[in-house]
């Protein structure tokens, strides 16, 4: 089997792999309702978060257009502070719908600033919306939350904080409530080590109240049908049970581990993983500060093309790893460290990167 290492799909634990053998449910009968309520409970474990999270039967993206579409209305100023390619997505979106949008970038493979953030909205009057990226995976950055929520929510305008967290929640502290963010969007196929399928929102009581002001065209995203069904535990279309299935088994094993334990053992992995390509002498991306628990770029040495060199650790290392996005497109490589991996797994990419490189000369040495 490969050592599947890119940021999603993730590699599935046997629990969660022999979850996907069950047979199908009816997904408006009791059985199918209780396991709805407790994959909703066990997330909101990791949301750290008393609010609705209302599951779409989509990939993440699908949640960054329900951010865009339920609480705001054409015309909106909004703010999206981005740093990469997934920043720049959600921007696109806001865009398309017609919100009146001010994009704030931070150059690539570095994070958003909080000096920026405050700047930038003691500068604005009015603003409805602050959406950033929590982990950038396009670069492998994640942004301090802990820092820039608190000035957001001290904005006079009060706008709505919108966070995208597809790639870190589940294995990344992002406490909602504590830090009052709004809305909060992740997907099945990351941390959470599940099937890819399943978009996850959360919604606070004030982005609800905004949610009924909101007049942007929707029918598949509405939450209005989300929140009726979430009544009886259930999705207003045909929810993906299969991934539910696997949802349900990855939780459990999360939850018996301990949030505490499972952000830890992330912050182990990237730090571990970060020093093995130090020694190795390659060049990271990304500043220790600012690095990201799930993910890690780094350049490939002077001379060697990533796409050969991903190529060669692919067909003889049996390693899959991924390559850059945007204006890293062709000179950086990721790496995923995120939901079932060990530091074996991070051994045998260390492994891989120093018989390609050296033992083959794959480059001079
Ligand atoms: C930060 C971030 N946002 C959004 C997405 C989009 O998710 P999906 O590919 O599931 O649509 C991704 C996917 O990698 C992501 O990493």
């Amino acid at each position: 089997m490969a050592n599947l290492r890119i940021p999603g799909p993730t590699p599935l634990l046997p629990e969660v792999l022999s979850s996907l053998s069950k047979q199908m449910i009816s997904h408006r009968g009791k059985s199918y309702e209780k396991i709805h309520q407790e994959v909703v409970e066990n997330l909101q474990y990791f949301y750290q978060t008393k609010n609705p999270i209302y599951l779409l039967t989509a990939s993440g993206t699908a949640g960054l257009e329900t951010a865009v579409v339920n609480f705001f209305s054409p015309g909106d100023a909004v703010v999206f502070f981005t740093c990469g390619e997934f920043g720049n997505r959600w921007t696109e979106i806001g865009r398309r719908y017609g919100l009146n949008v001010t994009q704030i970038k931070f150059k690539d493979g570095t994070g958003v600033k909080k000096e920026t953030v405050e700047k930038t909205l003691s500068e604005m009057k009015d603003v409805t919306g602050v959406f950033i990226t929590h982990n950038e995976t396009g670069t492998g950055v994640l942004n301090n939350l802990f820092e820039i929520a608190p000035i957001v929510k001290a904005h006079l305008s009060k706008p709505l904080l919108l966070v995208d967290s597809v790639s870190a929640l589940g294995g990344v502290d992002l406490p909602m409530d504590k830090l009052n963010i709004d809305v909060l969007v992740s997907a099945s196929q990351k941390a959470w080590m599940s099937t890819p399928g399943m978009a996850m929102i959360a919604v606070s009581p004030y982005a609800w109240e905004k949610h009924q002001k909101s007049t942007f065209p929707k029918y598949y995203f509405d939450l209005t049908k989300y929140e009726k069904f979430a009544q009886k535990n259930q999705t207003p279309a045909t929810p993906a049970v299969s991934v539910l299935y696997s949802l349900q088994a990855s939780l459990n094993i999360m939850k018996k581990e301990g949030r505490e334990k499972v952000f830890a053992r992330h912050i182990e992995l990237r730090d571990y993983f970060r020093n093995e390509i130090k020694k190795l002498g390659l060049k990271l991306l990304v500043e220790d500060f600012e690095a990201s628990p799930t993910v890690t770029s780094l350049f490939p040495p002077n001379g060697v093309d990533e796409k050969n060199w991903r190529n060669l650790l692919n067909e003889k290392y049996n390693l899959v790893i991924a390559g850059g996005m945007g204006d890293y497109k062709g000179k950086i490589v990721r790496v995923a460290h995120m939901g079932f991996v060990t530091k074996s797994d991070l051994d045998q990419v260390i492994s891989a990167f120093k018989k390609s490189l050296v033992v083959e000369q794959f480059i001079a040495p």
